[in-house]
């Protein structure tokens, strides 16, 4: 069996053309949905992130803010910025670029940032909601993952899912969004005794592990989607996931690419999350105006 491959680039472009054309209607309300994201340090990876988010928001017109901070910042500095961003009319999302420098205490930051304002789906009470399955911001890695599953058909319900990697921002979320749509659902990570033994079993694999093509054709069965999560670089420095692409390919009866899987996925959702939230301010400031 060769895999179908699963295309995020045409699907993440589907999305940004739908998002483009709600911005549109928006604008006409005079409303620019307006995005601040926020970099501290000079990661190289973080700033090529950082931009494709800015340059995304301005070719689907919307307004983004770059704010770019030395590593040396203090924490209190960052919550002063985001506290200024929470009660800024203009911005509809804020997005702090992770990983923080050490002195920086992550938690304190994303709990900082006004809820209806957490694109990132982060904060306590977005993941809260996620959890009893109450409307919130999905966070964009996980949310994307579940675009392509069910733009191929791929119903999970009733499919034995397997979750490798539990990090609050892939692993974790996934699996709950899979749960959601009824699929039996198990979480590997790096203590799991017999990895093989339990992705041999899984209807659907979700590779979040961060180590380059860790995941061969002897991980899968026959037949199993996989979606690969990671964004590595092999031996040769070149671009690469978690799994095996060449390999697994010739077992799985859909696999993503890296790159072009679910990576341009991310940006698609950040996108619409960011839309979403402007949206809301709309219909909440058309209510106060019906009182
Ligand atoms: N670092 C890696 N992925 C992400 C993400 O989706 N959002 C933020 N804020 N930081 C990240």
């Amino acid at each position: 069996m060769t895999a179908e491959l699963i295309d995020g680039k045409a699907v993440s472009l589907k999305i940004k053309e739908r998002v483009q054309q709600r911005v549109e209607k928006l604008k006409t309300n005079g409303i620019t949905p307006g995005l601040s994201v926020i970099l501290v340090g000079d990661d190289s990876a973080s700033q090529t992130y950082v931009k494709n988010k800015k340059k995304t928001c301005e070719s689907l017109g919307m307004r983004s803010d770059l704010h770019l901070y030395p590593a040396s910042l203090t924490e209190q500095e960052l919550l002063k910025k985001i506290d200024e961003l929470n009660n800024d009319p203009d911005i509809h999302g804020i997005l702090v670029q992770l990983p923080l420098p050490a002195q920086i205490d992550e938690f304190k930051i994303i709990t900082a940032i006004a809820p209806e304002k957490d694109v990132d789906g982060f904060h306590p009470i977005s993941v809260g909601n996620l959890m009893i399955g109450k409307d919130t911001f999905l966070p964009c890695t996980p949310h994307g993952v579940m675009v392509l599953l069910e733009h191929y058909g791929i119903d999970p319900a009733g499919k034995h899912a397997v979750v490798i990697g539990r990090s609050n921002i892939v692993g974790k979320p996934v699996g709950q969004l899979l749960l959601q749509k009824d699929a039996t659902v198990t979480y590997c990570h790096s203590k799991t005794p017999d990895l093989k033994a339990m992705t041999q079993q899984a209807d659907i694999i979700i590779a979040a592990i961060g180590r380059a093509k860790f995941i061969g054709a002897d991980h899968i069965k026959e037949g199993a989607v996989v979606i690969d999560v990671g964004m590595n670089r092999d031996e040769n420095g070149k671009l690469c996931g978690d799994v095996d692409f060449e390999a697994v390919r010739e077992r799985a009866s859909f696999i993503t690419p890296v790159p072009g899987g679910v990576g341009p996925m991310t940006i698609a959702m950040l996108m619409e999350n960011t839309l979403l939230s402007a949206e809301k301010g709309l219909s909440k400031d058309k209510a106060s105006e019906s009182v």
